[in-house]
Formats: structure tokens, C-alpha cells, sequence
């Protein structure tokens, strides 16, 4: 009984972008200022210069440049694994796959996007490259991007994870990058947040601020992101496109595709090929899409579809999206990655659409799931991942009960070595939930609503 196709496939030649076939046209990015579209040429001026060309592009595929294939065949094609043992402990009738993305270099989905953007940097001359990121996973995988194509990498890392994950901060070192905790002295956006809370647990909102304050400032600098925006989700599809191919070659294919969100770029890459298949009516069954999210941050399932900033100090455009309001702090969970207040535009306009579903837990819910997955498939997941795998794992249960064969298809984005804290507290029972507050969430939204009336008359 194989559990991984035998055959190898091709490493994709082309990322899909969605944008084509979504079922509306995605609302504009709004300046506040002049409250009409936001001029491209600030994302030009912010971003790497290709990569801001394809967040506008309609064009539904964009070619994959063969240097970044060479670098993605690193670990690409990445396996495709029947979670037989998973499936025999839990005795569903439902058959379960992941696509295992813990094979790059720095241990998650996040290299395709910074392998991508490491190379548009330094085709273009960039010399530096200036991000933020929760847990780490992003700043270690563009720490890694910038040191094979020659690029000098700055990251800033939100406090609690800075602290909580000592090691993600060594390993983008050890690729040659500088790493700052969140909020930092190195920015006037960082010494202003700490003058008013020195002890601040730090959120992706305020590195944001404090990257693109530090890019804009340095014209040999661009800002990079680990999700969100089109041309990031974009790069994530190699992952969905292998998976079609992995599955046709065992004859099978999903009813349900399943993955983490925080800014939607692991979800995305890997149900946009399912959801373009059955756009064109090639797909063989309707495909349900499930995004797993934290009760910390849970702008799909609690928040509201309005236009918002990304970052805390307001110098990023407004964008529509769901979001539970850029001041809001979510509690701090080993989920960093999970831990952001807004999500994609396109997945937002998905969700909005009832194209996808969306389901929240908390980070016991989700360790749990995930050490029983560690004890049935070996791997240990990312606390990000343990979300889609409780997802998982609630539906097999239910096709037990139903007696319903479903075939479930789910992203193993991460793996956790690096994230042992989060394992080591929970099995010592010493591991809160950390649900967010409903009633921050209603004055954070509050507060954005109360920022631009004129979006709301
Ligand atoms: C392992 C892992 N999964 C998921 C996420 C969430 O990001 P996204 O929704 O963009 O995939 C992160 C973010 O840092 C992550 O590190």
C-alpha cells in the first residue's frame, strides 16, 4: 500500500494568478487621503518592481523564471502523502492528504515566496531587502532567499516571538540577515510605540510599520511580504498545481482543500488551482474550500469585510479585506503567524462570496490535533499548521460518524522544531486557550469605521 506517488512530476513552469477568475472584480486599493484608488506608483516605490507589476496583472499565468526553478529544485516537487496511519487511528472512512512543505530549507511554504522575491530583487539591483514577520517562519525563508541570490535582508520580528522562538532568530542570522525585535529603537514608528508601552508584545501591524518605514527610507531598499498581497499568494500556487498533478497520477481528487490562514498565502497556493479547475468546469466534483484560523485573530469568522490598513501607523493604503481592525492586539499564542489582524483581498472577496469557509480554534485545540498527528505521521507540525489539521481532523471524525468517503486535501505548511516551546507547554498542561476579546475586536472595528466615515454613508 504506497502512500506517496511513485512517479516523479514536473516542478511547476508557471504561477496561476486568480484575479481573472474571481467572481468579481476585486474593490480598489483606496488612498484615504485623496479617497479615490491609491497610486500605483507607490506600490512601484514600495515594492520590488516586477512583483508590483504582477499584483495588477490579469494575465492568469505567470511564467516561473528558470533560476527560481533551479533554487525551488532544492526541495521541489515536494511529496504528496496519504495520511494512511492518521486515517487508521482516527477510523474514518475519509481518505487524507497533505502536501508536505516542511522539506525547504528554512521548514515551510514561505521559501516559494522568498525565493521569488529574493530573485526580482536582485535582477532589479535592489540591494536590500526590508521585512516584518510573527514567528519567524517569513524572516528566516527570505533570509534564506536573499543569501542565494546575493541581497542583504532586514527583518523585523514581533516581540513575543522574537523572545518565544530564540532559534528562527539564529537561523536568519546564520543566512546572513540582521534581525531586530519588534518594536525596536531603530525607527521613529518603534521608539514611539515603546516611549507609550516599553513591555508591548509587538504585532505584525507594528513590524510592518517598522519595515516599510525602514524601506522607505533607503532608496536601495524594497519592502517584502510573506503574504497578503496577489503576487505573493501567487508564487504560493506551485504548491495546489503540484498537487493536481500528484493526485491525478493516483486517480484521486478533493472534495475538501484545507489550510491555515493568517494572511492566506499557504491556503491560497494550495486551493487556487482546485478553484480555477472548477471555474473552468474541469474539476471532476464541486471542491470545498475550509480555512483553518486562530481564535486569536479571527477576522474570517469574526471579523468584518471593510476597508482597513495593513499596518498600525496608517501608512499603507487602504485595502478591503476581513479584519478584526489594525489596533486590535491579538493575545499572544505560539501561533505568531496566525497572529494578524487582516487577511487577503482576494481571499476576503472569496469569503464574502461564500466561495470558501472558515473555522477558528484556539491554540489547545489546535496543539492537541497536531501532537496526535505527530504521533500518527511522524511530523511534527508549525502551531500555524496545527489549525489546518484540527480542521482535518474534526472532519474525518464527522465522516466516521456519516459513513461519507470524502477525499480531504490539506497544506502541511511548517514543521515545529523550531516551535518546541509551544509542545513543551501544552503537554505541561500550563497552556491557555487565548481566545481574543469579542469586545476588543467590536471597539478595534469600531475604531477604523470611525477613521473614514465617508466609506460608510
Ligand atoms: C508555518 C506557517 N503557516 C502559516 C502561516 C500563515 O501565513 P499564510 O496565511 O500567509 O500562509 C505562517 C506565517 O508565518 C507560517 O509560518
Amino acid at each position: 500500500m504506497v502512500t506517496r506517488l511513485e512517479e516523479p512530476i514536473e516542478i511547476p513552469r508557471q504561477w496561476y494568478n486568480i484575479v481573472p477568475d474571481l467572481p468579481a472584480k476585486l474593490p480598489p486599493v483606496l488612498d484615504p487621503q485623496t479617497r479615490t484608488t491609491a497610486d500605483k506608483k507607490l506600490l512601484h516605490r514600495t515594492f520590488i518592481g516586477e512583483l508590483a507589476r504582477h499584483e495588477y496583472s490579469g494575465e492568469r499565468f505567470i511564467p516561473i523564471p528558470e533560476e527560481v526553478r533551479q533554487v525551488y529544485s532544492i526541495w521541489r516537487p515536494t511529496p504528496l502523502v496519504r495520511a494512511r496511519h492518521l486515517e487508521e487511528a482516527l477510523h474514518t472512512p475519509a481518505r487524507i492528504y497533505y502536501k508536505n512543505e516542511t522539506g525547504s530549507p528554512p521548514g515551510s511554504h514561505k521559501a516559494n515566496a522568498a525565493v521569488a522575491q529574493a530573485y526580482y530583487a536582485a535582477k532589479e539591483g535592489i540591494e536590500r531587502l526590508v521585512t516584518s514577520t510573527t514567528a519567524g517562519q517569513w524572516g528566516t525563508a527570505l533570509a534564506f532567499g536573499c543569501s542565494i541570490f546575493g541581497v542583504k535582508c532586514t527583518i523585523y520580528m514581533s516581540r513575543s516571538s522574537y523572545e518565544g522562538k530564540p532559534y528562527r532568530k539564529d537561523l536568519a542570522e546564520g543566512w546572513g540577515a540582521e534581525i531586530f525585535s519588534s518594536p525596536s529603537r531603530r525607527t521613529a514608528v518603534g521608539r514611539e510605540i515603546l516611549k507609550k508601552d516599553p513591555n508591548g508584545p509587538g504585532t505584525m501591524s507594528i513590524a510592518k510599520s517598522e519595515a516599510l518605514e525602514d524601506a522607505r527610507s533607503d532608496p536601495d531598499a524594497r519592502n517584502a511580504v510573506g503574504s497578503i498581497m496577489n503576487f505573493v499568494l501567487a508564487t504560493q500556487t506551485v504548491v495546489g498545481e503540484e498537487a493536481i498533478a500528484q493526485l491525478r497520477g493516483l486517480d484521486d481528487y478533493p472534495d475538501m482543500v484545507v489550510g491555515c490562514v493568517g494572511g492566506g498565502s499557504n491556503f491560497s497556493g494550495i486551493f487556487w488551482p482546485f478553484y480555477r479547475d472548477g471555474v473552468a468546469k474541469k474539476g471532476p466534483k464541486r471542491v470545498q474550500f475550509l480555512g483553518a484560523e486562530s481564535s486569536a485573530a479571527p477576522k474570517l469568522t469574526k471579523g468584518e469585510y471593510i476597508y482597513d490598513h495593513a499596518d498600525i501607523m496608517r501608512t499603507s493604503p487602504l485595502f478591503k479585506m476581513y479584519t478584526v481592525g489594525h489596533t486590535f492586539v491579538p493575545p499572544v499564542v505560539h501561533t505568531g503567524g496566525l497572529r494578524v489582524h487582516g487577511t487577503a483581498p482576494t481571499l476576503s472577496l472569496l469569503r464574502s462570496r461564500g466561495v470558501i469557509d472558515a473555522v477558528a480554534y484556539n491554540q489547545l485545540e489546535a496543539i492537541e490535533a497536531a501532537s496526535f498527528f505527530a504521533r500518527t505521521e511522524g511530523v511534527l507540525p508549525a502551531p500555524e499548521t496545527a489549525h489546518a489539521i484540527r480542521a482535518v481532523i474534526d472532519e474525518a471524525k464527522r465522516c466516521k460518524s456519516s459513513g461519507e468517503k470524502k477525499v480531504i486535501l490539506f497544506n502541511l505548511c511548517g514543521h515545529g522544531l523550531l516551535d518546541i516551546e509551544a509542545y513543551r507547554e501544552f503537554n505541561s498542561g500550563k497552556m491557555k486557550a487565548n481566545d481574543a476579546d469579542p469586545a476588543e475586536i467590536k471597539k478595534s472595528i469600531a475604531e477604523v469605521k470611525a477613521l473614514y466615515p465617508w466609506l460608510y454613508q
